[in-house]
């Protein structure tokens, strides 16, 4: 029996790999451990900026001591990063022992039991169509109420800032009834709310060629008996029909929360992004999702000093979050990585412009969120609560239909159990409300 530690990094699509991979582990015998037990410390790792990838790296170097007096742990590199700096890796620290990208995911049980055996084990290859899936479900994950489904694998987008397509491959949609059963599987286990993740889940489908959507797959999970709560993310706007938002008005245990990343409010910045819609085509798209849905959430994520961002082009950033008012937004400084069509422009913007216009945007979200919040002060919602908060004792937490963050006091029983829910504050990032009764 080997011992093992998982350390998730980056988007939920590694946390749902993250949990099969601990699934199929344990069912082979694994143990999970505490860090000084370990045999093994497993690193599912992100490549999607520099600092997400040095997060890593420095944290490799800590086990070179204890490698050399005692030959353990072990150390292996799985996910985004391992694909993108895999072999560097393996070279630089003897004790890293395997290496394995994302799409070698279905070959890691097998892989990590020769690594055990003494061999040195890397799974990278350049075939970006191959895919090898872990054929279990996320049953050990790491909240027992919420599950993840990844529902395609990899990008064709090709934006020009992302290494996704490059670590994750190929779109490839999964087939509708192995997400079914899947989910079937969860709901028996006990879950409550379904995450459908995917990097463009409104291009789910596409690949299939014969009419079956998106919004053919919502409506079917929606029919599943027993599951309450379901939702999605990302959306790419070049994609988003109608028709998905008409399924969502229909079925109300689809929460209304849509994440629609802008990237830029600048038409030319958009265009050198690849982006493929243009803020007109934006604007259109937001004004189908509120008239269908005039509670929903509505998040984005920003890219502030893309190279040739100008300050007017900047400025049409920001006026595209007084426009749009979203209700949270993913902000980053561009972080060029290798490899991707930007990282070679022209024009690479300054660190201190990107980290002051990173400031600005941020600046002026937390007020419109804080606005926003202030608005929710009195309304009342049903919440599944489903973990502790991060801080602070006897303080519980889950999250509105709209995707908000609610923080109330609470105890062991309250989790897991569905709440109504009464808001009595609001701060920028989350809510604090109160459990006037238990509803099941
Ligand atoms: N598929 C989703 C997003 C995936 S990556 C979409 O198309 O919107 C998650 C977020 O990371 C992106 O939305 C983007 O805002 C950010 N991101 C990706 N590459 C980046 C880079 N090179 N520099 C800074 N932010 C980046
Ligand atoms: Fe990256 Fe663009 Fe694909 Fe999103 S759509 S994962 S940003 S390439
Ligand atoms: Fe990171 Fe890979 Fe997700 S690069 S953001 S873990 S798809």
């Amino acid at each position: 029996m080997y011992r093992f530690i998982l350390k998730v990094y980056g988007c939920q699509m590694n946390v749902y790999d993250g949990d099969k991979l601990r699934t199929a582990l344990i069912r082979n015998g694994w143990q999970e451990t505490s860090e000084e037990e370990a045999d093994i410390v497993i690193f599912n790792g992100c490549s999607i900026r520099a600092k997400a990838e040095h997060k890593v790296w420095s944290e490799l170097g800590r086990y070179g001591e204890s490698w050399s007096d005692k030959k353990k742990p072990f150390v292996a590199v799985t996910g985004c990063i391992a694909q993108r700096l895999g072999s560097a890796m393996m070279t630089r620290f003897p004790w890293v022992r395997l290496v394995g990208g994302p799409r070698h995911i279905g070959d890691l049980p097998e892989a990590l039991e020769r690594v055990m055996a003494g061999e040195r084990v890397s799974l990278l290859d350049e075939d970006s169509r191959a895919f090898v899936d872990l054929a279990v479900p996320p049953i050990e994950r790491v909240n027992p109420w919420k599950a993840y489904v990844t529902i395609a694998h990899g990008c064709d987008n090709f934006c020009t800032y992302c290494i996704v397509p490059y670590v994750r491959g190929r779109f490839v949609s999964r087939f509708p009834e192995d997400i079914l059963v899947e989910i079937r599987g969860l709901v028996e286990d006990g879950v409550k709310e379904i995450t459908l993740l995917g990097q463009n889940v409104n291009s789910y489908g596409q690949d299939f060629k014969n009419g079956y959507t998106f919004s053919s797959l919502l409506r079917d999970v929606a029919a599943i008996d027993g599951l309450p709560l379901i939702r999605f993310v990302t959306s790419h706007p070049k994609d988003f029909t109608p028709d998905i938002v008409e399924v969502m008005a229909h079925h109300p245990k689809i929460c209304p929360s849509i994440n629609l990343p802008i990237q830029s409010g600048s038409d030319r910045i958009l265009k050198k992004m690849n982006r493929k819609y243009t803020l007109a085509k934006y604007r259109e798209t937001v004004s189908v999702i509120r008239n269908a849905l005039p509670e929903v959430g509505l998040t984005s994520d920003l890219i502030v000093g893309f190279p040739g961002e100008t300050e007017e082009d900047f400025q049409a950033s920001v006026a595209a979050l007084h426009e749009f008012r979203y209700d949270l937004v993913h902000t980053a400084a561009y972080s060029p990585r290798e490899g991707t069509a930007a990282s070679t422009m022209e024009d690479q913007i300054d660190q201190d412009v990107k980290m002051k216009r990173l400031n600005t945007v941020n600046a002026v979200q937390s007020e419109i969120a804080l606005q926003i919040n202030r608005g929710l002060v009195g309304k009342r919602y049903k919440i599944l609560i489903d973990d502790w908060a991060p801080k602070g004792e006897s303080l519980v937490q889950g999250r509105t239909p709209g995707d908000k963050v609610v923080i109330m006091e609470g105890t062991e029983e309250f989790i897991g159990r569905f709440a109504l829910v009464s808001i009595t504050s609001a701060e920028n990032w989350c809510l604090h409300g109160e459990v006037i009764s238990i509803i099941d």
